[in-house]
């Protein structure tokens, strides 16, 4: 038997995680209906007022303490039976990690950690005990902490690998982004000719006809993408 699994690059975006009671930022009710983006998710805003930056990032993980994994982050997790699964999300939250999935690259950082202004290289994870942070939170050794989020106008530094994995793969899939966000959004030009794409989303923004779109909710588009990678197994 040929164990070699085909490689699954799955790129995912807020709507991964509406179900599990997350805001998505662009939807009606999204979070960018409530707060000015440039405010608190870019440079210039953390540079103008950190401590509104700080409680911004304060209420997602307070937010993100009370939600679980929905049943999509498990159907991804349990595809990792039949594929060499690899997840590149925009998402800050932990649910692919609390899910159970292996290979997880996050493009615009992680709300559970914090770095520092001092020395970037200095991440930590916070315990689920003590989540605030504030402009005078500071490390041992006197550093000043900062959430661990790509803001706008920052390099994204993860999107070489997520490149390289998009190109390696075997079937791509996209799921629950309005796909206007770069680099982010580039990576479907990086898939290679003739690789199976399928996008799963209720609002999907337009992609080219080659596309296979599922208009559907993450876990209903995941059991249904589910069932045609089957299938398409058997038929090979
Ligand atoms: P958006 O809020 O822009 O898009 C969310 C997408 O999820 C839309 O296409 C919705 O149709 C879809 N959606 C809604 N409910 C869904 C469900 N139950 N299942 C599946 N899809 C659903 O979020 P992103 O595209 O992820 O960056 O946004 C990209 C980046 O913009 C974020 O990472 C964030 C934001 O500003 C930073 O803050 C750095």
């Amino acid at each position: 038997m040929n164990d070699v699994k085909p490689r699954l690059v799955i790129s995912t975006g807020a709507g991964m995680s509406a179900e599990s009671g997350i805001s998505t930022f662009r939807d009606s009710g999204g979070l960018w209906e409530n707060y000015n983006v440039m405010d608190v998710a870019s440079a210039d805003g953390f540079a103008r007022n950190p401590k509104l930056v700080h409680e911004f990032y304060n209420a997602r993980r307070r937010d993100l303490l009370k939600a679980l994994p929905n049943a999509g982050h498990l159907a991804l997790r349990e595809l990792e039976k039949y594929y060499d699964v690899y997840i590149i999300t925009q998402n800050v939250d932990d649910l692919h990690e609390r899910a159970g999935s292996s290979n997880i690259l996050h493009l615009h950082g992680e709300l559970m950690k914090v770095r520092t202004i001092e020395e970037p290289t200095r991440i930590y994870t916070l315990d689920e005990e003590h989540i605030e942070t504030t402009p005078d939170s500071i490390d041992a050794d006197g550093n000043h902490l900062r959430p661990h989020i790509v803001f706008f106008q920052e390099a994204v530094p993860n999107i070489e690998r997520a490149i390289e994995w998009t190109q390696l793969a075997d079937i791509f899939v996209v799921i629950g982004t309005s796909l206007a966000v770069y680099p982010a959004a580039s990576l479907l030009h990086y898939v290679r000719r003739g690789v199976p794409v399928y996008y799963i989303d209720p609002n999907p923004a337009p992609v080219s006809a080659d596309v296979t779109v599922i208009r559907k909710g993450a876990s209903e588009g995941i059991a249904e993408l589910t069932r045609i990678l089957e299938e398409n197994l058997r038929g090979e």
